[in-house]
């Protein structure tokens, strides 16, 4: 039985590796006149996200490649990018589920480029700064050395 459900396991979690064309936007406005791409052949396996490739490449093929991310969960929103030409999640976007032998990589287009896949939030954040999407106690206690206990 146990050997039943490790076989079942492994057949559940068995990804057919292979490589993709994976072709990543450079450009440093500070240098060059236009953007350009680089091109890599990475590994993927079923569940290789498109930001896992792009570390792959930073890691082992060339590390000046310029990307930005932090929670790899799909709640910060700052791998944000275009791939193949739709904006998407590079942390959420698995390799396997867009079904092309080419992964092309663009900064958001909707934001001024820092370099490559790096984008400036400032906007963003002036915007998120300008909203306070937060609650903002009234009986604040800035100066207590308490605890403010939540409730849910
Ligand atoms: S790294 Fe946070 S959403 Fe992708």
């Amino acid at each position: 039985m146990a050997q039943e459900m490790a076989q079942e396991g492994e057949s559940a979690y068995q990804s057919p590796p292979g490589t993709v064309l994976l072709r990543i936007s450079r450009y440093n406005p500070e240098h060059d006149e236009a953007p350009g791409f680089a091109e890599f052949t990475v590994p993927y396996e079923k569940w290789t996200t498109v930001l896992d490739a792009i570390l792959e490449v930073k890691k082992h093929l060339d590390h000046s490649v310029a990307v930005r991310y932090s929670c790899r969960q799909a709640t910060c929103g700052s791998c944000g990018m275009m791939i193949n030409g739709r904006p998407r999640l590079a942390c959420f976007t698995k390799i396997s589920e867009l079904d092309s032998e080419t992964i092309t990589v663009e900064p958001m287009s909707n934001f001024p480029v820092i370099r490559d896949l790096a984008v400036k939030f400032d906007r963003l954040f002036d915007a998120h700064r300008s909203i306070k999407p937060y609650l903002v106690r009234e009986d604040t206690e800035t100066e207590s050395s308490t605890s403010s206990l939540q409730t849910a």
